[in-house]
């Protein structure tokens, strides 16, 4: 399981570190108080007979200014674990560093843009492992929050705003996420997958993702093609390639290349892609993707074509 717990990456490891050493300083104080409140409990317990007022006490500047001396020191503890962590999870970067990546949120899901290759993505975040990289993150609509918990910290993702944050997996394989400010409807279905691979994976998979849309080659791909242009889809999304260069939706040049759909929320197969064409209101409700009132078989030639797009 991709958790807090599984720390994979510098920062999340740091993370997971201070997370620890607060778990066993509270440990400590818990069974510190709890023993004496047993303690004393059954010291100064009453017995048969005894019905006299326990003698008040108050006054005892020794006791006041040690144990306002403890708590202070405990806290200052907190703090200075606390600072260390901040200071090497969230480095500044370097005075001009360009991002590696750009992640954007929109209602309900992530682009990502690489700006060195020019390459975009969506949901599917693909990433050199052992890498530190640079993201910027902001929103295209409301507020969301960035967060792989075993690649590194949280980070708000707001309109208007390009935040930092670092990201790093230490080793070659998929880590998932997810969006943690609420955003609307579909907000449990913003989830991320970061596919970190070796670098030469990565180089490989960038180059892929460059090339313009596979020309269909089969009469209902070509069909499924000709209907994308026909129809409003363009005005939305991107195919290169083709006429379609519209950017409010998912850029869906290699949309075939992706393991699954709207964000996490199901495989990438053929008839779930139909069941979201034919009823996107149904399957996602409150999502930007109108109804089009497909018929059966724009549908099949739709999803024949989407589907080649490797
Ligand atoms: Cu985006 Cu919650």
């Amino acid at each position: 399981m991709d958790s807090f717990f599984n720390p994979a990456s510098p920062g999340s490891e740091a993370i997971h570190h201070l997370f620890v050493q607060f778990l066993w300083i509270a440990g400590f104080v818990f069974l510190l108080v709890t023993g004496l409140v047993l303690y004393f409990s059954h010291r100064f317990r009453a017995t048969p007979g005894d019905d006299r007022e326990p003698r008040p006490l108050h006054g005892n500047r020794k006791l006041e200014i040690g144990i306002l001396a403890t708590v202070t020191g405990i806290m200052g503890i907190y703090l200075y674990l606390a600072l260390q962590t901040m200071v090497s999870v969230q480095a500044a970067p370097a005075e001009g560093q360009q991002p590696d990546l750009v992640i954007i949120g929109h209602q309900w899901w992530w682009e990502a843009r690489y700006p060195t290759s020019g390459a975009v993505a969506a949901n599917e975040i693909h990433i050199p492992a052992g890498k530190k990289l640079l993201l910027e993150v902001s929103s295209a609509d409301v507020i969301h929050d960035w967060w792989v918990p075993a690649l590194g910290r949280k980070m708000d993702v707001f309109p208007g705003r390009k935040n930092q944050v670092w990201m790093e997996a230490n080793e070659p394989g998929t880590y998932q996420g997810v969006c943690s400010e609420f955003c609307g409807a579909q907000h449990a279905w913003m989830r991320i997958n970061v596919i970190a691979h070796s670098p030469e994976e990565f180089a490989d998979w960038e180059q892929q993702q460059l090339k313009k849309a596979i020309v269909p080659q089969v009469s209902l791909a070509q069909q499924g093609a000709d209907l994308f242009a026909d129809k409003p889809c363009a005005s939305c999304h991107r195919i290169e390639g083709t006429a379609a260069q519209a950017d409010i939706g998912p850029n869906l040049t290699h949309l075939g290349s992706r393991k699954t759909l709207l964000s996490g929320m199901m495989d990438n197969t053929q008839e779930n892609l139909k069941r979201w064409l034919a009823h996107p209101q149904k399957v996602k409700p409150g999502a930007h993707m109108p109804d089009f009132l497909f018929t059966d078989e724009e549908l099949s030639a739709l999803v024949a074509y989407l589907g080649s797009l490797k």
